[in-house]
C-alpha cells in the first residue's frame, strides 16, 4: 500500500489530463495546473469529455463519474502544491521549462516526503533532480497515451534517486493506478522507444528507399506478425515531429546510426506533414 493520497499533476495537456483521470479515478485528491486560464479550461474540458465518454461507454458509472470529478481541482498557481504528496510534472518536452518547473515545485512543495514525478520521454530524469535540493525523491513515472486506456507505466529512477521513493512510485502505480510497472535506467528511450523508435525508423528507411510501398510494408506486419497497426500507420498516429524528437535525443545519447532520424522524415515535419493531427503523413487523413 501506498501513503500517497493527494495528488499534483502539472500540465493538463494529452498526458497530463490522461494522468489526472488515472488518478482521480483511482480515489486520489488530484490537482491540476496550467499556465493560463484558458489553457486551465481547454485541459479541464478534455479530462471532463474523457470522464463523460467512460461513463457512456460503460467503463465507469455516472456516480463514479461525478466521484472522480469531485476530486479534481483546477489552478494557476502551483504555490497551491504545498500540501501534495506527490507531483507528476507532465508539461512540453522541453528541458529549460521542467528545469524551472522543478525549481519552483522544490520551493512550494512543503511535505518532507513528498516525490516530484516527470512524465518526461526523453529528458535525464537526473537533470531535474538536481535542480532540486531533494534529489532522492525526483523519479520518472511514464505513463502510454491514452493514459487511461494503456496499461504500462515504466518507473526511471535517476542515480540519485532513493529507494524509499522507488518503493512508494511501485506500489503507487501498481496498488492503486492498477497500472503494470515496468523499471528502466536513466537512458534515452528507457525500455518502450529504445525497441519501438529504431523500428519504427527502419519501416520510414525502407520506404524511403523503394524497397517496398508503403500499404505493404504496414500489411507485413499487420498480417505477418499480426500486429494491430503497420508501421507507417503508427508513426502517423504517434505524429512524426515526436518521433524526430524521441529518435534525436537516443542519437544523441548513443550516437548510432540506427537511432538518426531519415532524410526522408525530416522533410515530412519540416513540411508540417506530422501525421493524423495534422491530417497528412505517410497517409492522408
Ligand atoms: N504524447 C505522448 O504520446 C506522450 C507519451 C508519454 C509521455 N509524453 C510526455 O508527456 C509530456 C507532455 O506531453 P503531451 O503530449 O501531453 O504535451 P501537450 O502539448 O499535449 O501538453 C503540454 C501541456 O503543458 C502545458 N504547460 C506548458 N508549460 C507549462 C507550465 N509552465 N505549467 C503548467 N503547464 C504548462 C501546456 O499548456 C500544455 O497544455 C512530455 O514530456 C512528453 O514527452 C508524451
Amino acid at each position: 500500500m501506498t501513503d500517497i493520497e493527494r495528488v499534483g499533476v502539472v500540465g493538463c495537456g494529452q498526458m497530463g489530463a490522461g494522468i489526472a483521470e488515472v488518478c482521480a479515478r483511482s480515489g486520489l485528491d488530484v490537482m491540476v495546473a496550467e499556465t493560463t486560464g484558458e489553457a486551465l479550461e481547454i485541459g479541464r474540458t478534455r479530462l471532463t469529455n474523457s470522464l463523460g465518454k467512460a461513463a457512456e461507454r460503460g467503463k465507469i458509472t455516472e456516480e463514479q463519474r461525478d466521484a472522480t470529478l469531485d476530486r479534481l481541482s483546477f489552478t494557476t498557481d502551483l504555490g497551491e502544491f504545498s500540501d501534495r504528496d506527490l507531483v507528476i510534472e507532465a508539461v512540453v518536452e522541453n528541458e529549460q521549462i521542467k528545469t524551472e518547473i522543478f525549481q519552483v515545485l522544490d520551493q512550494v512543495v512543503t511535505r518532507p516526503d513528498a516525490i516530484l514525478a516527470s512524465n518526461t520521454s526523453s529528458i535525464p530524469l537526473v537533470k531535474l533532480a538536481v535542480a532540486t535540493s531533494r534529489p532522492d525523491q525526483v523519479i520518472g513515472i511514464h505513463f502510454f497515451n491514452p493514459a487511461p486506456v494503456q496499461a504500462l507505466v515504466e518507473l526511471i529512477p535517476a542515480l540519485t534517486t532513493g529507494d524509499e521513493t522507488i518503493k512508494r512510485s511501485e506500489a503507487l502505480v501498481g496498488d492503486i493506478l492498477g497500472k503494470h510497472a515496468i523499471r528502466a535506467q536513466d537512458r534515452a528511450g528507457f525500455v518502450v522507444n529504445a525497441l519501438l523508435i529504431p523500428y519504427l525508423l527502419s519501416a520510414i528507411r525502407m520506404f524511403e528507399s523503394g524497397i517496398a510501398s508503403r500499404e505493404d510494408i504496414d500489411n507485413g506486419m499487420e498480417l505477418g506478425c499480426a500486429h494491430p497497426m503497420g508501421p507507417l500507420k503508427l508513426s502517423d498516429l504517434i505524429g512524426l515531429d515526436t518521433i524526430v524528437a524521441i529518435a534525436e535525443s537516443m542519437y544523441e545519447e548513443y550516437k548510432e546510426p540506427l537511432y538518426a532520424a531519415p532524410p526522408l522524415l525530416l522533410r515530412m515535419v519540416d513540411a508540417g506533414r506530422m501525421g493524423r493531427k495534422t491530417g497528412s503523413g505517410f497517409y492522408s487523413y
